[in-house]
């Protein structure tokens, strides 16, 4: 495209928001109560009992490939999300892969000679900033490989070892590095999984190939400590998890979780509530072992909907939909510094990420935000059974605040429109006429791509660029009134947009 300046640039991206906001109305960037007629009301009473809120969502995060943690602004993305959002575990593929030298080399005698000074120092930063690694054992060294088979642009060997032993002495010599220099508590804390979805072409031996595999690292590991966390089979598609219980009780082999995968785009046609059938039938199957979704988000195959509002209400009615059924999930990934299929340099791709290359957070991240902001007793809450709005209460009783978020979801062509929303609390000591804070998160709120689209995608940011990109993210406080009478206090009603997500706070 012809070269425009930067200020004419910039100056259009406002004027053209202005015109959207305008032409967009309900939506508009200051709150306005709308007429309640034909509204939803959803009631939240805190006088009925709560139950735990667990904050199972933000346990673990994915991220591009082990290389990638020595990048500056791979750094400066985690270390944003640790703090906005509470993440706690990173799982990366390739810890093993040449690009890091793990196993720099295999001398005649077959003796192996190590280099951990690149793990070292990815481990190292992620301890300094409060986070662990959750340890995915791949792919394999190509001086220990059976194959030249390959799997993404950064070639990660997918074959089966040459010799088992030879990739045990890999994995011990690695384990035993770590406890050296971290110490046996903190490693104990962390996961170790055998290998990434060995049922795709991520593994090109068989089944019995990988369970081999698996026989020999997880036995391994045991052998060093035996309170290391080891599990597997970290499938794609919750897939093989009877073969797998089945092979290791035969086998009397440790396992201390069962992993898996799935996205809401395996199952065809798509179905709204796939989430919840989907981690319900992995836990009847993998019982008695935990089950942990070591990857998931909202879809690998539409057009791509990550950078749009429509991920971020997948998240809050995925989130509360499958509350308590698994042990943990990883959203897949926390930002597009990633390159399995090279490296993308568009600013808005649909690239897995939370964040984008610019470190511009997208509607999910925004909702992670505020997830990692609630308390954690879930309230009792009644409404209607309607077919894409649903509402969720969190309280915190020390700090005297509760968070309600409504959502507005549902799956790609499918019935869903604008709704209006009333809320009521009952049973809170608030003794006047008040007001909550609403924030929202939809098509003009927190919608850095429809931003960077109203400029004209350029396919390179300055960095005015990037910074209104990121005003344009933030969250925005709006007041928002409630009227009180004897027994309860209702909010202004309000409008939530398809695939919108609004979130009241409220101070008692
Ligand atoms: C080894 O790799 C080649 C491709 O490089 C492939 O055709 C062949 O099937 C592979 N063999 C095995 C046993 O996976
Ligand atoms: C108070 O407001 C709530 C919510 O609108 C309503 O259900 C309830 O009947 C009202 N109570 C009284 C005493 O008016």
């Amino acid at each position: 495209m012809r070269r425009i300046s930067l200020m004419t640039l910039v100056s259009l991206a406002f004027v053209l928001l202005a015109v959207a906001a305008a032409l967009s109305a309900p939506s508009t960037r200051s709150f306005e109560s709308v007429d309640a007629a034909g509204s939803l009301n959803f009631v939240v009473d805190a006088n009925k009992p709560t139950i735990q809120w667990k904050h199972y969502w933000k346990e673990c995060v994915g991220s591009g490939h082990a290389l990638l943690a020595l990048r500056e602004d791979y750094r400066a993305h985690l270390e944003m999300a640790r703090r906005d959002l509470g993440v706690k575990f990173v799982r990366f593929h390739g810890i093993y892969d040449d690009d890091l030298s793990t196993l720099l080399s295999v001398d005649a005698s077959g003796k192996q000679t190590y280099s951990f000074f690149n793990l070292d120092s990815i481990y190292d930063f992620l301890l300094s900033i409060g986070m662990k690694p959750y340890v995915e054992l791949s792919f394999m060294p190509e001086a220990l490989a059976s194959n030249s088979t390959y799997v993404f642009h950064y070639k990660g060997n997918t074959s089966p070892p040459k010799d088992y032993e030879k990739w045990t002495d890999l994995v011990t010599a690695h384990i035993r590095h770590t406890i050296e220099r971290y110490g046996i508590d903190e490693v104990r804390s962390w996961y170790f999984e055998v290998w990434n979805e060995p049922n795709l072409d991520f593994w090109t031996g068989t089944q019995a190939d990988y369970f081999k595999l698996y026989s020999y690292t997880s036995r391994a590991i045991k052998q060093i400590d035996s309170r290391l966390r080891v599990g597997g089979p970290a499938t794609a598609q919750s897939q093989w998890i009877p073969a797998f219980k089945s092979f290791v009780l035969a086998n009397n082999l440790p396992l201390d979780f069962i992993s898996t995968h799935e996205y809401p785009t395996d199952v065809q046609p798509l179905q709204r509530d796939i989430m919840k059938k989907v981690f319900t039938k992995a836990r009847e199957e993998a019982s008695p072992f935990p089950v942990i979704y070591s990857e998931y988000n909202s879809g690998l195959f539409y057009p791509g909907k990550h950078d749009d509002p429509y991920a971020s209400a997948f998240v809050m009615y995925n989130v509360q939909e499958v509350q308590d059924i698994v042990e943990f999930m990883s959203y897949w990934t926390f930002s597009d510094i990633f390159e399995e299929g090279g490296f993308d340099s568009l600013p808005f791709h649909q690239g897995f990420g939370l964040m984008t290359i610019h470190q511009v957070p997208k509607p999910a991240y925004r909702a992670f935000e505020i997830l990692h902001r609630t308390g954690r007793e879930r309230m009792a809450v009644s409404g209607p059974d309607h077919p894409t709005v649903g509402t969720f209460a969190i309280l915190n009783q020390e700090k005297k605040e509760v968070i309600i978020i409504a959502y507005n979801h549902n799956i790609p062509n499918n019935p869903i429109k604008t709704e209006t929303v009333t809320i009521t609390v009952s049973g809170l000591p608030l003794s006047a006429n008040g007001y909550g804070t609403l924030e929202r998160i939809d098509d003009t709120h927190c919608n850095a791509a429809a931003a960077w689209k109203a400029v004209g995608s350029p396919a390179y940011l300055d960095r005015e660029l990037v910074h209104l990109l990121r005003r344009e993210s933030e969250l925005q406080q709006e007041k928002i009134s409630y009227t009180r009478n004897s027994s309860a206090i209702t909010f202004d009603s309000f409008y939530l947009p398809a695939q919108g997500v609004a979130a009241i706070t409220l101070r008692f």
